[in-house]
């Protein structure tokens, strides 16, 4: 079933727990993700970022096959199709394309033309049944081209763009996109708790999930946390299980070469990855 992000991340906010967005890439990383969301019986949102919406030929051919997916698998736990980190323009597309929620990435402009454009984006996606997240200070590292130096969010300023009606917001609390460096100081608790605090009931969203220590994500769901990001993780599990099934020669015994063989171990981690996550954010059970 897809769904704006609204209600699911509403449910999550007040029951304590996350759901988790996962990024996708091609045919095998969006079925491995939609039957392991079913399988254990969780809501689950696709996240897209502008690079690899291009690389899949276009937002048009994203829904499409996504909303295929949906009906040909059965999926009956809510869906969400979520543009990540969209520019202003790319959030445009989606919304013509019919993704069922948006990312809009002012995190870069001036305050008060992230706050402009936000509100902008605000009215748009409450008239077309949209769910739009926001962002505040920026996540650290690169993802797609979009590259962020990671300090923490003003707690004033998340305020500000929350009060404009936003579904969710994507605060820096020092979380980095990609692998953790070995002096990473970790989350700011300090700061989601100020945004908390000064938030209320808004779903937060926590970029940078690879990697993150599970004591981590507890207590920064524990401090309002309501979604949580993972995408390098996935892409690593793809591409150790790949290499091994070809160091091993397999794809050279038999038929291995076929591609249904050669992809299927990648697509088994990536299953493996996100069963993981969805028990770790406490999201079973839950669509
Ligand atoms: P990772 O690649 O670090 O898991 O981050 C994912 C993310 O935040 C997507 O926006």
């Amino acid at each position: 079933m897809l769904v704006s992000a609204k209600e699911m991340l509403e449910k999550a906010k007040a029951g304590h727990y996350a759901v988790g967005q996962f990024n996708i890439n091609n045919l095998e990383w969006t079925k491995s993700i939609l039957q392991t969301a079913q399988e254990m019986n969780s809501p689950v949102i696709l996240g897209v970022s502008e690079g690899a919406g291009k690389y899949m030929t276009g937002f048009k051919t994203v829904a499409a096959m996504v909303k295929a997916m949906i009906e040909e698998m059965n999926i009956t736990v809510p869906v969400a199709l979520h543009l990540d980190h969209g520019t202003y323009e790319g959030c445009y597309k989606c919304i013509e394309a019919g993704f069922s929620s948006i990312m809009f990435d002012g995190s870069h402009y001036p305050i008060d033309e992230n706050v402009a454009k936000t509100k902008e984006l605000v009215a748009v996606c409450k008239e077309k049944g949209l769910s739009l997240e926001a962002e505040v200070g920026s996540i650290g590292g690169e993802e797609d081209g979009v590259v962020g130096m990671g300090e923490c969010a003003d707690p004033q300023e998340c305020k500000m763009i929350a009060d404009l009606g936003v579904d969710m917001l994507a605060a820096g609390i020092g979380n980095i996109h990609g692998k953790y460096p070995a002096n990473w100081q970790g989350l700011s608790f300090e700061t989601l708790d100020a945004i908390q605090q000064l938030t209320g009931t808004m779903p937060l969203v926590l970029h940078g999930g690879t990697g993150i220590p599970a004591d981590m994500i507890k207590k920064a769901i524990d401090l309002g946390v309501s979604k949580i990001n993972v995408n390098t993780e996935c892409q690593l599990a793809f591409a150790e299980a790949t290499r091994k099934y070809i160091e091993e020669g397999k794809d050279q015994q038999g038929k291995g070469y076929d591609p249904r063989k050669l992809l299927a171990p990648g697509a088994e981690a990536i299953k493996a990855t996100v069963k993981e996550k969805i028990e770790l954010f406490g999201s079973a059970n839950k669509a």
